[in-house]
């Protein structure tokens, strides 16, 4: 049906405005059936699966049980079984309550003083634990990658204890991000040399006082040598020594490292960045224990709204590993803009297979703000990544309409008719191509504004900053060209690749147009698939983009009769954000790159 067609409909069939809603609800607005049947088999496969059939949940474990509920009241039948075993959200939080890339207030967990404890938080912690479960997320790292040392004083080991007691009943660990350098921050020993037997002592007394207090801790998340944190390279040793070292410590309790691949700057300065884990890491595959596990962003560089997906995952062939992907949207418009993140990780995952995999982990968007994600459709990627981190061969078509059935839909938890739920999908899945365009288009990529990353500078450079911070370093645009050369006549990026992968990006003529200006240089007279010249191509992404977004604003407008007021002004209001950002994207990178052709 044409867009009038549906738009007609949607007028016609909703006529009575919902009830008065804010979002803090999330998906679980449905009342659970009270007639389920319970039972457990323990022959089923040894994990945290159920089987559907009527309204008999059957699963072998109570979280088995507990997920088929949830299961249930989204309509599922029949059996299912988690894919990863680790399916872990990142929180980014500060323990003074800020979080590093959040946009929906403070930190759930951590504030300052005077602070409520993580008990008298109880409830917002325990409804964001029954949300996760909800969609079987099982892990949760409560604080910043970029770890203060605090983290692991007594104070704040009971405090972790807490929030771990209120999470346990959902079947939620708790992990923790650590910094390397601790035992000599905190001032206890006098380095933090991963081979030195006082400092490996130090980690081994420590995790064990933390085993103590929480006898199912999960483990360490750890961001070492990378962007100014401290990690074994300060004393000559590799990322295997300093992740072994953690993780002989951890060995006894059953608990994981998951070290993070996420370097750039230390050992291999001035090589391409996107470059860099790879050379780090390849050559030390096969040196880790068994219970570390390396975590890697989907893309080689940092979280783009498109990135070809990371070789990294090609590189280790010995080494568990863990996909890191960003719930929070710190480079598609930070929780203002509507971007739905699914169909992202969808192409992520249609080349890195899944059973590469051993877990997901997700940079959490959560905060303290009503609606918990700053947009009311910034949920839906906290939902998406749960359901993929389940069933990686969800489609973002699926998901989104299960999404929109239990949030946007009536009272009894569906959509009131077929045509809002298809004319709202349809939105959510345009939605992350919109944001390409509008933004960087045909492979150009960060060009944002410098340090906060919202908004626009293609023409960033600041000379006491290192180069890979600034967006020149990226595109390199000049009177003749754009783009970066990174085939095997350049900095030979696409020589990391497996292949066919290797060979199609290489190639100027075979590599995909989404990803040409990551892989190659390119003269704006190029001759592109379209037969425009590749100038004109960018100038017609970049409008593209714009028209989406007004179009997005329009469908909008037609579905005020069929939503709540204070959810669908907030959307409304963020959408005109949007559609004026996206103006500017366009405006502002057509201006700076134009200006090479006058
Ligand atoms: C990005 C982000 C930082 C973050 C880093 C990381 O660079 O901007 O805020 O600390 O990624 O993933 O470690």
């Amino acid at each position: 049906m044409n867009k009038l067609g549906s738009i007609i409909i949607l007028f016609v069939l909703c006529m009575t405005t919902a009830k008065a809603e804010d979002g803090s609800r999330l998906w679980l607005r449905s009342e659970m059936p009270t007639d389920i049947t319970l039972s457990i088999d323990s022959t089923m496969p040894d994990d945290d699966g159920y089987r559907i059939s009527g309204k008999t949940i059957t699963a072998r474990t109570q979280m088995g049980l507990l997920y088929g509920k949830y299961a249930l009241l989204r309509g599922e039948q029949g059996e299912s079984h988690p894919y990863f075993k680790y399916r872990i959200l990142n929180h980014w939080d500060n323990l003074d309550g800020t979080i590093e890339r959040g946009y929906a207030g403070e930190s759930i967990f951590w504030s300052l003083t005077p602070a409520p404890s993580p008990r008298e938080r109880g409830d917002h912690i325990n409804k964001y634990a029954e949300a996760c479960a909800s969609v079987g997320i099982n892990g949760t790292v409560l604080n910043n990658v970029n770890a203060s040392p605090k983290m692991l004083t007594p104070i704040y080991i009971n405090k972790v204890k807490e929030i771990a007691d209120i999470l346990r009943p959902w079947g939620i660990r708790v992990y923790l991000s650590v910094n390397f350098g601790s035992p000599k921050a905190l001032g206890e020993v006098k380095t933090a040399n991963p081979l030195n037997p006082q400092v490996r002592k130090w980690w081994k007394k420590k995790t064990r006082e933390i085993y103590k207090l929480i006898p199912d801790f999960g483990g360490f998340l750890v961001k070492a040598n990378s962007e100014g944190q401290p990690g074994p390279f300060d004393y000559g040793r590799t990322h295997a020594d300093g992740a072994n070292m953690l993780a002989d410590a951890l060995k006894p309790y059953g608990g994981i490292v998951m070290w993070r691949s996420f370097v750039y700057g230390a050992k291999h300065q001035g090589e391409d960045r996107v470059k860099q884990a790879v050379s780090e890491f390849a050559e030390l595959d096969g040196q880790f224990r068994d219970n570390v596990i390396l975590q890697s962003k989907n893309g080689p560089l940092d979280f783009q709204p498109r990135e070809p997906y990371a070789p990294i995952f090609d590189q280790m062939k010995k080494t568990p590993q863990m996909a890191e992907l960003q719930i929070t949207q710190e480079y598609l418009g930070q929780s203002k803009h509507l971007v739905y993140l699914a169909p992202m990780w969808e192409e992520f995952f249609g080349y890195v297979e899944p059973s590469r995999l051993v877990g997901i982990a997700g940079v959490a968007n959560i905060g303290l703000d009503t609606n918990w994600c700053g947009h009311h459709f910034s949920q839906a990627n906290w939902y998406a990544f749960g359901r993929l981190a389940w069933d990686p061969t969800l489609t973002s078509e699926q998901i989104a309409k299960e999404w929109l059935s239990q949030t946007f839909g009536n009272e009894k938890g569906k959509m009131k008719d077929e045509e809002i739920s298809t004319v709202i999908t349809s939105l959510l899945l345009r939605s992350r191509e919109a944001c390409v365009n509008y933004m960087m288009p045909l492979g150009l990529h960060h060009i944002f504004k410098f340090d906060h990353h919202m908004g626009p500078e293609p023409d960033g450079f600041k000379a006491d900053y290192p180069i890979e911070w600034c967006p020149v370093y990226y595109h390199r645009a000049n009177k003749d060209s754009i783009g970066v050369d990174r085939s095997s006549t350049g900095t030979n990026a696409t020589g990391q690749y497996r292949e066919p992968y290797r060979s199609l990006y290489d190639n100027i003529k075979t590599c995909p147009e989404e990803y040409l200006l990551w892989f190659h240089r390119v003269p704006w007279t190029y001759r592109m698939e379209s037969g425009l010249t590749l100038w004109d191509e960018i100038q017609r992404h970049y409008n593209r983009g714009v028209a989406e977004v007004d179009d997005f604003a329009y469908i909008w407008q037609q579905t005020k009769p069929c939503i709540d007021e204070q959810r669908w002004q907030e959307v409304d209001e963020c959408l005109r954000f949007q559609q004026k950002d996206a103006r500017l994207w366009r405006d502002t990178c057509l201006k700076y790159f134009g200006s090479f052709l006058k």
